[in-house]
């Protein structure tokens, strides 16, 4: 899609990622509350961006599992209790399993351009109050319940374990192989004072092999191998929010569009639950993005910065390949090439991505168009990329390739 307007993004907060492993997470759950990590990132967003909230026209809010992990439903309305500006204005939840966060920001892009001027896309989620494998089976209702759920009882972290298991066998890729990934995304996060690992240090040959940091916890027996903790996500709790306008929004707010980004375009997919044809391609990915990139007339060699799903190491690999940056099988190689690091052609995932930086399932998809943002506006402190990014793209990915967002977004000024 590509806008029938011009569209900014206007800027907007990402707070602290949390969980176990940083050392301001207090594992009594003394922690905030996901109504306190939304309004931090609403109220912070209006700050940062001097956008007076009465200005807001309409709010979206992410999120996947609230009722599971934090018995809270009703987003929109939770999201208002933040500021009193926002009381009547019309918000609404917008779910799409882990994809919640970009679906905000497509439904807030949508907004705009059918007569609004000023909206907010905001997410969160708490998950760290419950036990990991409790919390994996919250997260299983994003995979077909009936026939996914009895993979293990850690669902989603066995489904990618059946794309790596594939994906190594039919490329011969190696465990060192998925380990640079994993090594890039802690090296990141160490740089990043908002990232849930950020004080985690590891080495490749940690990372690439079994051990009692990096132990194999799945009791799918098949499967078991070819996951290791240290390839995962985090389970963290958090929180995003971004402001988007038109031109006449941007009028009303008397902001330069120079100190804006542009969103050039986005690709959205929705394919049914179950019905993975290929488990070493991540098709929908492929396709929202080629859309993306089709839309906003640009090449995939034309990206600078990319905020990529790694919900899993294996992913990242499976993403450059499906966002046209790697021929398939040949993902690990980029990785090893340095081409995705910070200083790289085509800088990935440099707060950390979902494997450092922290995976709040609501908030990824807004905390990866708003790390867009801050890499092109110079705000990203130690993890900066050395030159400053023209273009951007992000792959925000719901249940096992089900539910896929992506956009590119153009630096202004
Ligand atoms: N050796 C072997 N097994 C061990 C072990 C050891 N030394 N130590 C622990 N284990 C086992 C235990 O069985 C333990 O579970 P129980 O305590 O319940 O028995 C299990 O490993 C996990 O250990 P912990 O609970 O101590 O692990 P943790 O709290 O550090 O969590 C993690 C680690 C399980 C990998 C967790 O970070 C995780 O689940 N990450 C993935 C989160 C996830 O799946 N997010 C969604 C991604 S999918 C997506 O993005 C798309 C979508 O729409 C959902």
């Amino acid at each position: 899609m590509k806008p029938n307007q011009s569209i900014y993004l206007v800027g907007g907060h990402i707070t602290d990622f949390i969980g176990k492993g940083r050392p301001d997470w207090d594992e009594d759950g003394d922690n905030p509350t996901l109504e306190e990590h939304l309004s931090e990132a609403i109220n912070t967003a209006f700050d940062d961006t001097g956008v007076d909230p009465d200005a807001i026209d309409r709010g979206y809010i992410g999120n996947f599992a609230g009722e599971c992990f934090a018995n809270q439903g009703h987003m929109g309305a939770l999201a208002q209790r933040a500021n009193e500006a926002l009381e009547g204005k019309p918000f609404q939840r917008v779910e799409g399993a882990c994809a919640s966060g970009g679906l905000a920001c497509v439904n807030a892009v949508d907004a705009l351009q059918t007569g609004s001027d000023i909206v907010m896309a905001a997410g969160a989620e708490v998950q760290t109050n419950v036990s990991a494998r409790e919390g994996a089976g919250y997260l299983a209702r994003a995979a077909h319940w009936e026939t996914e759920r009895e993979l293990d009882d850690f669902t989603f972290p066995a489904m990618f374990a059946r794309r790596a298991k594939h994906y190594k066998e039919k490329f011969d890729v190696t465990d060192e192989d998925i380990g640079y990934v994993v090594k890039k995304a802690y090296d990141n996060g160490n740089r990043n004072p908002k990232a849930h690992m950020r004080d985690i240090e590891v080495s490749l040959e940690e990372v690439s092999s079994v051990n009692d940091n990096n132990f194999c916890f799945l009791k799918n027996e098949e499967l078991k191998p070819h996951l290791k903790v240290k390839d995962c996500s985090q389970v963290t709790d958090g929180a995003a929010a971004a402001i988007f306008a038109t031109e006449e929004g941007l009028n009303k707010l008397g902001i330069d569009p120079n100190d804006c980004v542009e969103v050039a375009s986005y690709g959205w997919r929705t394919s049914p639950l179950g019905d993975v044809d290929d488990y070493t391609v991540l098709g929908n990915t492929e396709q929202a993005a080629g859309e993306a990139y089709e839309d906003a007339g640009i090449k995939p060699s034309d990206v600078d910065v990319a905020e990529v799903h790694d919900c899993f190491a294996v992913t990242e690999l499976l993403m450059y390949e499906a966002l046209g940056w790697a021929d398939p099988g040949k993902g690990a190689e980029l990785a090893r090439s340095g081409a995705t690091a910070i200083d790289g052609d085509i800088a990935v995932n440099t707060g950390g991505g979902l494997i450092s930086f922290g995976h709040p399932v609501g908030a990824t998809g807004i905390k990866q168009v708003m790390e867009i943002y801050r890499q092109m506006k110079g705000k990203c402190g130690d993890y900066q990329v050395p030159d400053v990014p023209q273009v951007g793209l992000t792959a925000n990915m719901g249940g096992d390739d089900r539910t896929t967002v992506s956009f590119v977004l153009k630096n202004l000024g």
